[in-house]
């Protein structure tokens, strides 16, 4: 096969939310901006998020709501382009949008909107994109990146890494961005699924027959809490809250659940008074959906067939505490293949939180996911990689 080779001012390896952003600012300050992605089209994570509407920004966004070992690093480039420039960009393209619950902001229509939004922004600047692009082998001799893909040698003064993390295989997620920051003797924060389901040990195995069924809680794992819904699952736990939990748990760790988040201590004894005949599964059942009311009162007393009045006063408090400090020990998680994002990768102190470059090595970023900068679920990580793709399209 012929080869040729193709100069740019900039590459852009990742054609997805971080890298199209870069790509779109830095051409549009007149750079010649090539993005290559091994995939066959652009911007999958973008099409099937948000289920296909893209929770594509936050109105509360903080730095708070990001994990990093610095957690200094993400506030320059969330200052500098915030979640209202984002907002600015969709109402300029009339996209309609919506905000759902926890300041969450979707568009009326379909994910497709932003795709198609990233890319109008980098044709009207000129930048090209070129798909099915695999890269064989990547180099730098002090001034040049040269990158070979088969038929295709790029060269660039400028090199964006902006592949993502490791979730969702299937999606086209890849190792990339690690193995360029190790080329370059660049550390990396181990990387492990984030926003990812739980899978539960033989002795929870009985919460696993609650498949399906869903309750609003507060988990809690350490000094973290989230109150959003847990979904029980036939593998263990899901649903946001277990979701934003799972960024801050680790192996070895349990996680607590209050199932009765709004229920005012001494509420049993009162229930006991006012209905004494009644079994604990009923009185839980006022609160939570039958089966998992079922299965929590099966695991509080020795017989279904007890009543309130068969309880003591103190013995209801016990039960209650129980209940608004349930631990789970999870076995693991569903893995990269369920993960929502990666938590860990280039770390932040290889990087200057002004410009996403390298400060060993002048011309190279990384932006978006690869960086060790996980938000929470809700919209924070896509606001990550439009913020910190536009300061790196701003500095190149
Ligand atoms: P992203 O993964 O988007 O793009 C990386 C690009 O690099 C891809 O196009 C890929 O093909 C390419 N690539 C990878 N390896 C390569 C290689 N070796 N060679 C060439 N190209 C390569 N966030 C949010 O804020 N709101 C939401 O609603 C959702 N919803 C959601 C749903 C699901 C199912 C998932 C999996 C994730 C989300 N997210 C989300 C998270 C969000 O999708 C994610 O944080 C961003 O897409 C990250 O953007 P990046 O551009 O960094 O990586």
């Amino acid at each position: 096969m012929s080869n040729k080779t193709c100069h740019f001012d900039v590459i852009v390896l990742g054609a997805g939310a971080a890298g199209l952003m870069a790509a779109a600012v830095a051409g549009q300050r007149g750079k010649r901006v090539a993005v290559l992605d091994h995939a066959d089209a652009v911007g999958k994570k973008i099409l099937i998020s948000g289920g296909g509407r893209c929770n594509f920004t936050n109105l509360g966004i903080e730095p708070g709501c990001f994990l990093s070992n610095n957690p200094h690093f993400a506030k320059s480039a969330l200052a500098r382009y915030t979640q209202n420039d984002f907002l600015d960009l969709v109402n300029s393209y009339n996209i309609d949008w919506h905000e759902k619950t926890l300041s969450q902001l979707f568009c009326n229509g379909s994910a497709k909107q932003i795709v198609n939004l990233l890319l109008d922004e980098c044709s009207k600047a000129g930048v090209v994109v070129h798909l099915e692009k695999h890269v064989e082998c990547l180099s730098h001799d002090g001034v040049q990146f040269t990158i070979k893909t088969p038929g295709t040698t790029y060269q660039a003064e400028t090199m964006i890494v902006a592949t993502g993390g490791l979730s969702i295989p299937k999606l086209g997620a890849s190792d990339l961005a690690y193995k360029i920051a190790r080329q370059f003797k660049l550390k990396i924060v181990e990387p492990r699924p984030a926003l990812v389901p739980f899978t539960l040990n033989k002795e929870e195995s009985l919460f696993k027959e609650l498949s399906g069924v869903a309750t609003d809680v507060i988990t809690r794992c350490d000094k973290t809490e989230f109150a959003e819904a847990a979904l029980f699952t036939h593998k263990g736990l899901s649903g946001p809250a277990i979701l934003q939990i799972s960024s801050y748990w680790q192996h070895g760790k349990h996680i607590n659940i209050d199932f009765l988040p709004v229920q005012k201590t001494g509420w049993l004894s009162d229930l006991k008074k006012a209905r004494p005949q009644i079994q604990l599964a009923t009185a839980l059942n006022q609160h939570l959906p039958e089966r998992l009311a079922e299965t929590l009162a099966d695991r509080l007393t020795v017989e279904r067939e007890q009543k309130l009045i068969d309880f003591k006063d103190a013995d209801l408090e016990a039960m209650e505490q129980h209940l608004s400090n349930w631990q789970f020990n999870p076995n693991g998680t569903e893995g990269f293949a369920k993960a929502e994002v990666t938590i860990g990768g280039v770390s932040t102190d290889e990087l200057s939180s002004k410009t996403m470059e390298a400060k060993k090595v002048p011309g190279l970023y990384f932006i978006g996911e690869c960086v060790d900068v996980t938000g929470w679920l809700g919209g924070y990580n896509f606001q990550w990689a439009w913020s910190s793709g536009w300061v790196a399209g701003q500095s190149v």
